[in-house]
């Protein structure tokens, strides 16, 4: 079992390259079988949800050349199967989007219920109803999500929450639909509104991806394209916030400053110093944080994904912080971690009071999901002495060379085997 060592106590300083979305990689990658032609897909990042989605790409007929180390050259020509099943979808939510995918493009799919995350109950009934608007017959088989059509037809959809995931998978499975589709309520992330860009890029007709309300009118064909993945808004924010939690300055490249907007006026709450590039933003952060209360709403709110990093930079925060989840249910099981290392946090339903301590002590943690992962590295670094983070395989899902990146800016992390590890040498 490998884990991350880390001597923390130093502050983050330098320049760090962000890499592409993670959360757009998840949608085009299976997008991509909507094509009748080959596509060149850029600025993927490394990491292992792209590497398993790939395999299943492969696994269901379609050719991929790796053309260097983030772009693949994704030939779906050939990609005859329709069936996505559980080992293939490897535990990841967006395994759900082959559902919206094969839709569209075989009229027929059956997948693996999406796992993901442990955020509480992750239910895909929005999708399911997008589905079935557009004519599709969507039953729950022998464990498997089973979706067919004998046509599918633009519908009318109003989403009863503001969901990423069924926004994408309406998309994806509207796009080569007869007529207009119209999805109200719609999610607006910088990545519903790269995947539209790619499907237009194609020969789509998407108009109103980043507002509430997406039209799609769908066409016959779509054909190759290449096209190159934004920035990752989470990354960048983690970044930015294990800059400001260290006492840090770092400038975070390859960024697109618009997405970061509600990150940077949290941490300018806290009095992080924030310099905004074309590109790129600068973190710098001298003396304690101040506190300040935070909710997680979707897009342009605080996003969800940034919450466990906000929290443990604010658990040494001068002050008392509210911290208000307002999209999973059970998004604070990484609250036990953080105390662990001293943090001073209060659980009650949805909000975590946080009462700001001086320092966190260096602790043996666990990652017990992916953000909570990166949480857990930020608090690593923080504390000053040695501190473990097991169960790394939830931070490799979506965060590419993290121990290199954070190497580069001057932080003491390393990856080891538990073999490695100093208390296993000491026995
Ligand atoms: C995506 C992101 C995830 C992020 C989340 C919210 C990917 C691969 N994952 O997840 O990192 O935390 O958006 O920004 O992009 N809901 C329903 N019924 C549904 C669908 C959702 O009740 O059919 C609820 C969920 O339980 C949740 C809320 O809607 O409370 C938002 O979920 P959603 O936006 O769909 O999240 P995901 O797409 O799964």
């Amino acid at each position: 079992m490998e884990k991350f060592l880390i001597n923390g106590g130093k502050p983050l300083i330098g320049r760090v390259h962000i890499s592409g979305a993670k959360n757009a990689a998840v949608a085009i990658l299976p997008a991509v079988l909507l094509s009748d032609e080959p596509c060149i897909i850029e600025n993927l990042p490394q990491i292992s949800d792209v590497s398993t989605l790939l395999s299943s790409l492969s696994k269901l007929g379609a050719e991929i050349k790796t053309i260097n180390k983030t772009s693949v050259s994704i030939d779906p020509r050939r990609a005859s199967y329709f069936v996505v099943t559980k080992e293939m979808a490897q535990g990841m939510r967006a395994s759900s989007y082959f559902l919206g995918a094969l839709l569209g493009r075989n009229n027929k799919a059956r997948v693996a219920p999406p796992g993901g995350c442990d955020f509480g109950v992750r239910p895909i009934d929005q999708h399911i109803k997008g589905f079935e608007a557009l004519g599709a017959y969507v039953a729950i088989e022998n464990g498997m999500v089973d979706a067919r059509a004998k046509e599918l037809r633009g519908s009318s959809i109003y989403l009863d929450m503001v969901s990423v995931g069924a926004t994408i998978n309406i998309m994806l499975a509207a796009v080569k639909a007869k007529g207009l589709t119209i999805i109200e309520n719609a999610a607006r992330e910088p990545h519903i509104v790269d995947l539209a860009n790619f499907l237009n890029s194609m020969g789509a007709d998407i108009m109103g991806a980043g507002t509430g309300v997406i039209k799609i009118r769908g066409v016959e064909h779509l054909h190759g394209t290449q096209y190159s993945i934004i920035p990752d808004q989470i990354e960048a924010g983690t970044y930015m916030v294990a800059a400001a939690a260290t006492g840090g300055d770092v400038t975070i490249e390859n960024v697109t400053p618009k997405h970061l907007e509600s990150i940077i006026a949290k941490l300018v709450e806290t009095g992080a110093e924030i310099e905004e590039f074309d590109e790129a933003v600068r973190v710098k952060m001298t003396g304690r944080p101040r506190r300040c209360n935070i909710k997680t709403m979707p897009h342009p709110g605080f996003p969800t994904d940034m919450q466990p990093q906000i929290a443990t930079l604010l658990s040494v925060a001068e002050g008392t912080s509210i911290v208000t989840e307002g999209v999973w249910e059970g998004r604070f099981r990484y609250v036990e971690q953080l105390t662990l290392m001293g943090a001073d946090i209060q659980v009650d339903g949805k909000s975590a009071v946080i009462t700001g301590v001086k320092n966190l002590k260096p602790a043996p943690v666990r990652a017990v999901d992916l953000r909570a992962g990166a949480a857990m590295i930020i608090a690593g670094l923080m504390a000053e002495g040695q501190s473990t983070v097991e169960d790394i395989s939830h931070i490799d899902r979506g965060y590419e060379l993290i121990t290199e990146k954070l190497s580069g800016l001057g932080a003491d992390i390393k990856r080891i085997n538990d073999y490695d590890a100093p208390s296993a040498k000491l026995a």
